[in-house]
């Protein structure tokens, strides 16, 4: 493994680690340079990441593939998640499976913490306290696994659509409604229904890309699409899952950065809800990558449909690379697009 220079909090995690047991989980490492730091101490190390463009950063045989529980560790090494949900979700489920001895080092930025991550930490750890700063970086150590019966996933019936959410902790708005996924739900029922074709009957092959809590794509299964739902995240896909169970739909899962991998003109419908950040900082480079890439999945005829927040600069992208393109919905908020891909003369 490369040795990359370590960032604040991985440095500030690995001192206060101290000298390294033989088995160390890294648990959400973005970049990679923890895993090969630990790698290079000569311990046993192992990796575990949600998202998958930062397992890829993980050499292979470094890399948990199932739960994280799947490896008993010494001490694990945890980028913090911002969420308390997420906090909370992941820390049961260590305090659930780790050996009694098992330490724990969380880290993030001072910024991204809060003193609410104690209190959900001493939920599941007997011993739980905070580091100094240092270089804008902490760390809160816990020890003394508590186990409990676990709160994620959460399930919620959410009436606006009639279904109900299934969700893990970390998932972009749990198993709640996003008011822009509703405004483009509602907007795309409407459409539907315009067809005159508001009988449910097998339809073409549709994505719902970066899927989260799989309300989309469990909404589209439900009306007769071939549905596909696309997410980085494992825990969303395990959650969109367990939302399409809920409604007895059936919804083809894959855990890939985008339209990455879609065969050419092979989607009738792309529908997304799509990411505006990549862990705490707001990043519109996945969705320009996936607009460019819209226009190769979708079959000539074939529609994207997104809805995003209206200050967010996509509408040009769309009919540049995609092709026409209209305003379906708008509020103070959000704005609904409709885009074809012309269909070939
Ligand atoms: C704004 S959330 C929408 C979630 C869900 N569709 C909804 O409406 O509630 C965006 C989702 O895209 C996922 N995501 C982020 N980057 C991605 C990428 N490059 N490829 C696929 N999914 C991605 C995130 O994990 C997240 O679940």
């Amino acid at each position: 493994m490369s040795l990359m220079p370590l960032d604040p909090v991985s440095t500030l995690m690995l001192e206060e680690a101290g000298p390294l047991p033989d088995r160390v989980l890294v648990l959400d490492d973005p970049e990679g340079d923890l895993v090969a730091a630990v790698a290079d101490a000569g311990v046993q190390v192992r990796a575990w990441n949600d998202d998958v463009r930062d397992e890829a950063q993980v050499p292979v045989d470094a890399r948990l593939t199932g739960p994280f529980t799947g490896w008993s560790p010494d001490l694990v090494l945890w980028r913090l998640p911002r969420a308390l949900s997420a906090l909370e979700d992941y820390a049961q489920t260590l305090a659930n499976d780790l050996p009694a001895h098992a330490r724990v080092i969380a880290g993030a930025r001072i910024k991204h913490m809060t003193p609410g991550q104690n209190a959900v930490l001493r939920r599941s750890f007997a011993e739980v306290s905070a580091s100094l700063g240092r270089q804008k970086a902490r760390v809160l150590r816990a020890s003394g696994p508590l186990p409990t019966a676990p709160r994620w996933p959460q399930r919620r019936y959410v009436p606006e659509l009639g279904v109900t959410a299934v969700a893990h902790g970390s998932v972009f708005a749990t198993n709640r409604l996003d008011p822009g996924t509703h405004l483009l739900l509602r907007t795309l029922a409407r459409a539907t229904a315009e067809t005159g074709d508001a009988q449910q009957r097998p339809r073409g092959a549709a994505i719902d890309l970066g899927c989260g809590s799989g309300l989309i794509a469990t909404w589209l299964a439900s009306h007769g699409w071939s549905t596909t739902a696309i997410d980085v995240s494992r825990y969303a896909l395990l959650s969109t899952q367990l939302t399409a169970r809920a409604q007895n739909a059936e919804v083809a899962l894959r855990r890939a950065d985008g339209l990455v991998g879609v065969p050419h003109d092979s989607v009738d419908l792309i529908v997304s809800n799509p990411p505006f950040h990549r862990g705490a900082a707001k990043d519109s480079t996945p969705t320009f990558a996936m607009i460019a890439a819209a226009k190769a999945a979708l079959h000539p005829g074939g529609e994207l449909w997104l809805v995003f927040n209206s200050h967010l600069p996509y509408l040009p992208a769309l009919r540049a690379q995609v092709g026409p393109t209209t305003v379906e919905a708008q509020d103070r908020s959000f704005i609904v697009t409709r885009t074809l891909k012309e269909p070939t003369r």
